[in-house]
């Protein structure tokens, strides 16, 4: 017997496919409008299209018309029909135009448009139970996951995440010994060397092109031998002596979290801390039906747990394992003490000695 349909839920359930589909095809717009300067333009001052092709360096016009119509669209840009000037307000430009804001969300964009580009991988590793090199995914899901996090960074680590920890921000202020394992493109490895002069850094990760960028990245702010960045697996780290190893999004990413938690308990100095940044997220799958959880959840579809069941084990944690899982697994690798040192709206901070 076919079950009666509520015109009222069908209504409301089709008006939130419809922004969602509206999002999805905002993708390559925004992706333009960042590459071609657009918003970075339009934050300048409010512009007609044709102010606006010209500011943005001589672009054609019927095309940024449209654009700029579709953004307004969006509701990503205002557009004023009286003047037919489009503009940014101060809230939209901390998304769209101030590298720096915590919600500036280039790289989220970026990230979409990796996952799609690696999406007939990822069915293949669905069919097969196989996963995906880090470095195979997509052109470069490692640019636009450093950028990705880069704002989230920027506003915590120094401001609220280091100092959630026992003693660590004294510490790293007289001098310490720093490994960032899992460090990607170096940025946060960076902004901790920024902030504390008398210590020294050495960023790790395992995939090669990530340490070339990071090493360029060092390069043009000119730190000297006081940060380093080497290929290195995180469980295959042969320095140790680390009074602070800092892991940022990247543990749910290893294949095997246990044997990298028992590599990181050698390679610590006594008394030594280690820092684990990972998604927030409850330890029920019901505590993560929420629009953080969503994004979470489509990712690790599609880059965590492919990531992590190319390496040797493939636990596949997923990017929202949960503080109990986690905890468990760093107890397991000879750890006595983790505790959620702090938290935000997408990270939270565990604190393991
Ligand atoms: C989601 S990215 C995060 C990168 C960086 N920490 C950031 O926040 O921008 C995960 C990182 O973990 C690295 N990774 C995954 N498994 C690893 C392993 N077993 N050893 C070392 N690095 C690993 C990847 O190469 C990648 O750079």
């Amino acid at each position: 017997m076919a079950t009666a349909i509520d015109e009222d839920r069908l209504h409301a359930f089709v008006g939130k496919m419809l922004g969602d589909l509206g999002g999805g095809m905002s993708v390559p717009t925004v992706r333009l409008g960042f590459r071609l300067g657009l918003f970075d333009a339009l934050a300048e001052a409010p512009a007609t299209a044709a102010e606006l092709a010209s500011r943005a360096g001589g672009l054609h016009e019927r095309y940024v018309r449209e654009w700029a119509l579709a953004q307004a669209a969006n509701g990503y840009i205002d557009h004023d029909p009286a003047s037919d000037r489009f503009s940014l307000s101060p809230e939209q430009a901390m998304i769209f135009a101030e590298p720096d804001s915590p919600v500036y969300l280039a790289g989220a964009f970026e990230l979409i448009a990796a996952m799609i580009e690696a999406e007939p991988k990822v069915e293949q590793c669905f069919r097969h139970g196989t996963g995906v090199r880090w470095g195979d995914h997509a052109g470069c899901l490692f640019c636009a996951t450093g950028a990705f996090f880069r704002p989230g960074y920027v506003n915590n680590i120094v401001q609220n995440w280091i100092p959630a920890l026992d003693g660590v921000e004294a510490k790293l202020r007289r001098g310490a010994k720093v490994a960032d394992v899992g460090c990607g493109v170096g940025f946060s490895t960076l902004l901790m060397a920024d902030a504390y002069p008398e210590s020294a850094f050495v960023g790790f990760d395992f995939h090669a092109p990530s340490i070339d960028e990071a090493r360029r990245h060092a390069a043009a702010h000119g730190y000297g031998d006081r940060v380093r960045f080497e290929v290195a697996a995180a469980k295959e780290i042969a320095e140790d002596g680390f009074d602070l190893i800092t892991m940022y999004d990247c543990l749910h990413d290893m294949g095997d979290p246990r044997g990298c938690a028992a590599h990181m308990r050698r390679i610590l100095t006594p008394g030594g801390h280690w820092m684990i940044v990972e998604p927030i997220a409850g330890d029920a799958p019901a505590e993560n039906m929420n629009p953080v959880g969503r994004l979470y959840y489509n990712a690790s579809t599609m880059i965590c747990v492919p990531t992590s069941l190319d390496q040797e084990v493939g636990e596949a944690l997923g990017a929202q394992a949960g503080e109990a899982r986690l905890s468990e697994i760093i107890r397991e690798g000879g750890f006595g003490t983790v505790r959620r040192a702090t938290e935000g709206p997408f990270n939270m901070v565990l604190e393991v000695q």
